[in-house]
């Protein structure tokens, strides 16, 4: 790839500088073998992804961004002018299944279609509308988070590919690094008793209603904030999902709990560093899921058209738990 240019030190953003050759055709061809249904081009992970991930993997471009993409230390990275501009939605999201399965395990973001990648766009009116919308669907901000937080299993890595950018000025994307906040939170006696609890106390996540009919149905996941994995911190983070858990479970909602998640939540929405980019069309964004937190600053313009596919790093056949909702 071009220069790395550094937002944050584990976070970047650069040009794509390899060129496809007849390697999108290749993945078409590979792609559309296994599949006979593009399931509204959305796709679904595929029964036989493991041997479809092996062939992928044969191919140039996706070593190439495979490479690129996890790339010692890497925690997030924009490549634009990606080459995809244009295309008719089929061959697009071919591609794009492709990138992801060759990084992982593309898991459905809906349970009833199975989609794997998923349209983020406003809903027509969604801006009025009071009524249960979520990030993905309305138009606004989405406040800082890890996807699939409230589940046993979330998703090691996401992909998200921009469309159509919006045109008001609004909706950049924002990343945060887990370290900085950690770093932030150790500057304070306060912030470092919040880690700790944060670190040992089993948190609940409330799993979102999708259909208000299932309202009275409270399932819970509980979970510690942050954990360690190896040598790394990770997070889950889903500020309204454990509000919602702690007022449905009032025996485990204390002040000094209730102190910490708030303490939390001000040093990630306003004092930790943060990458923040107006990403082009034709861009797409890798991140990792445990180790930064995604949002969006606010926007207006319906047009805005975002891609996003979840990358697992385990097979599907062997993950725990749903894979994942249309929220996030
Ligand atoms: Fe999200």
């Amino acid at each position: 790839m071009g220069a790395l240019l550094k937002q944050s030190p584990q976070i970047f953003i650069t040009e794509r500088d390899f060129d496809w050759g007849d390697d999108q055709t290749a993945i078409l061809a590979i792609v559309s073998r296994y599949f006979s249904d593009y399931n509204g081009n959305g796709f679904y992970p595929h029964p036989d992804e493991v041997l479809l991930q092996r062939e992928l993997q044969t191919v140039s471009a996706l070593q190439h961004l495979q490479r690129h993409l996890r790339h010692a230390g890497a925690r997030g990275m924009a490549i634009t002018g990606l080459g995809l501009a244009g295309q008719p939605e089929a061959q697009r999201n071919a591609v794009l299944y492709a990138i992801a399965l060759s990084l992982g395990f593309p898991t459905s973001t809906d349970q009833r279609t199975r989609r794997v990648a998923w349209d983020i766009r406003a809903r027509p009116g969604s801006a009025e509308q009071n009524r249960f919308v979520t990030f993905s669907e309305r138009v606004g901000n989405a406040d800082m988070h890890t996807d699939s937080s409230f589940y046993p299993m979330p998703e090691e890595q996401f992909l998200l590919y921009v469309v159509h950018a919006a045109q008001c000025g609004g909706g950049a994307s924002l990343l945060i690094d887990v370290d900085d906040i950690h770093a932030e939170l150790q500057r304070t006696e306060a912030g470092r008793a919040t880690f700790a609890l944060l670190s040992e106390a089993q948190v609940p996540f409330r799993v979102p209603s999708v259909y208000a009919a299932s309202e009275e149905q409270v399932e819970i996941e509980m979970a510690p904030v942050f954990a360690r994995l190896g040598e790394t911190l990770t997070m889950r983070w889903r500020y309204d999902s454990i509000l919602k858990g702690l007022a449905a479970r009032p025996d485990l909602d204390t002040p000094s709990l209730r102190a910490a998640l708030a303490l939390l939540n001000e040093v990630i929405e306003q004092h930790a560093p943060r990458f923040c980019q107006h990403l082009p069309d034709d861009t797409l964004l890798w991140a990792d899921n445990r180790r930064t937190l995604h949002g969006r600053a606010t926007y207006t313009d319906p047009a805005r058209h975002l891609i996003r596919i979840r990358i697992a790093d385990t097979p599907n056949a062997e993950r725990i738990g749903p894979s994942g909702v249309a929220l996030d």
